[in-house]
């Protein structure tokens, strides 16, 4: 078996304990993995001046390969967050979110087996904000006025939307390749393209213009509001999902409801010459430090990484170790909503994670 060198950022908050509890398993899958620790988040800041410091960015260069736990962007600073700076910086431009349901996890269906595909570097995401009060902001709201766009309140602050050709082109041809790819039989774009014209609307229609070169696969699409709906009553309609940034940010989150939560979604960044693997979920201040994290999300991103690696049986391996311990519902963590028949005390980070490596 061949020994790969992987980076792995370990976050912060849960971070710390998701990560340690994914390194337990992945060296009892049997893959040969070294770890390249490197670092970011606020932690940091004070030691290298920035809380994404260019050794890390190095690091993943030069290994291809990362996985990191969560990092905690603190709300309403000028905190420049981490995640968002990491997938500009590596053109990372595919978020990967397949959602899964695993019998045991709590999960609102039995029946999920979709996959979200985000753009993940422009949209509101992008970070092109126009501070409430500033001279730019004045400037700016001026601008709008004079080309008769419309009023913006002058005690306005305001986020700008790019949509790009190019940007929804790669995003939704990586959508149908990963479909043809995995024997999935059709993607749907979400938008909002009746009130975006030129922002969803470009989307929308860049997305139909890829599908036509795809007749192989399946091609729908659908209003962001009425697929939340539909998500919500009927989930088994979705295969490969494709959104713009922030509809599959949330969009991600909701689906990860439907099979139990956070804890358990696991996800990639992708780009063409790197990827780095992290689950869903964030640092979650509230039960950081104290034992309580579900390190399954990591876990299954692990798993991710080991396919994109080439080691599909270590990862198989990790996949059914899990279903086997939510199966059996003896060790089951507290963000999962328990059923008939499983044990009611929840289990710890560590307690969870030995049941896994007992499976293995
Ligand atoms: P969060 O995902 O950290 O937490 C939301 C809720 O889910 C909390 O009640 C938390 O306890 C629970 N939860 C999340 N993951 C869990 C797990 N593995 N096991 C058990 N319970 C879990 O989202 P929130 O509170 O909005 O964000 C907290 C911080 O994380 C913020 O600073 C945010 O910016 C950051 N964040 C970082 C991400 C990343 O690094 N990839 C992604 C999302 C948020």
């Amino acid at each position: 078996m061949a020994r790969h060198e992987v980076v792995l950022i370990p976050g912060d908050g849960i971070g710390l304990e998701t990560s340690a509890a994914m390194q337990d398993v992945v060296a009892a899958s049997g893959a040969q993995v070294d770890w390249v620790i490197a670092k970011a988040g606020v932690a940091v800041i004070d030691e290298f001046g920035t809380p994404l410091p260019d050794e890390t960015i190095e690091a993943i260069k030069q290994h291809k390969v990362a996985i990191k736990g969560p990092v905690t962007t603190p709300v309403g600073t000028g905190f420049r967050s981490v995640n968002v700076a990491l997938r500009k910086t590596l053109d990372l431009y595919v978020n990967l979110r397949p959602v899964v349901s695993i019998p045991g996890a709590g999960g609102r269906y039995d029946d999920v087996d979709l996959v979200v595909v985000r753009e993940n570097t422009e949209d509101l995401y992008a970070g092109i904000e126009f501070e409430e009060g500033t001279e730019e902001a004045r400037e700016l709201i001026a601008f709008v006025d004079r080309m008769g766009k419309g009023v913006i309140r002058e005690d306005s602050g305001v986020s700008i939307k790019p949509i790009s050709i190019t940007a929804t082109r790669n995003i939704t041809e990586f959508a149908f390749n990963y479909a043809e790819r995995n024997g999935r039989s059709k993607v749907t774009a979400v938008h909002k393209a009746n009130i975006m014209k030129h922002s969803d609307g470009l989307f929308l229609r860049e997305a139909r213009e890829v599908a036509a070169h795809h007749p192989q696969t399946a091609f729908d699409d659908k209003i962001v509001d009425a697929f939340c709906m539909n998500m919500v009553m009927d989930p088994s309609q979705f295969d490969v999902i494709v959104f713009p940034n922030l509809y599959g940010d949330i969009a991600s989150d909701l689906a990860a409801g439907l099979v139990g939560g956070l804890g358990i979604a696991p996800g990639a960044n992708i780009g063409r010459d790197y990827a780095v693997f992290e689950a869903v979920h964030g640092s979650a201040p509230d039960i950081a430090g104290k034992n309580l994290a579900n390190p399954t999300a990591e876990i299954l991103s692990a798993a991710m990484m080991l396919d994109h690696l080439g080691e599909q049986s270590a990862a198989n391996r990790i996949r059914q170790a899990i279903r086997a311990v939510y199966a059996k519902g003896e060790f089951l963590t507290g963000d999962i909503r328990r059923t008939e028949g499983q044990a009611k005390a929840a289990a710890s980070c560590t307690e969870f994670t030995a049941a896994v490596v007992r499976e293995l």
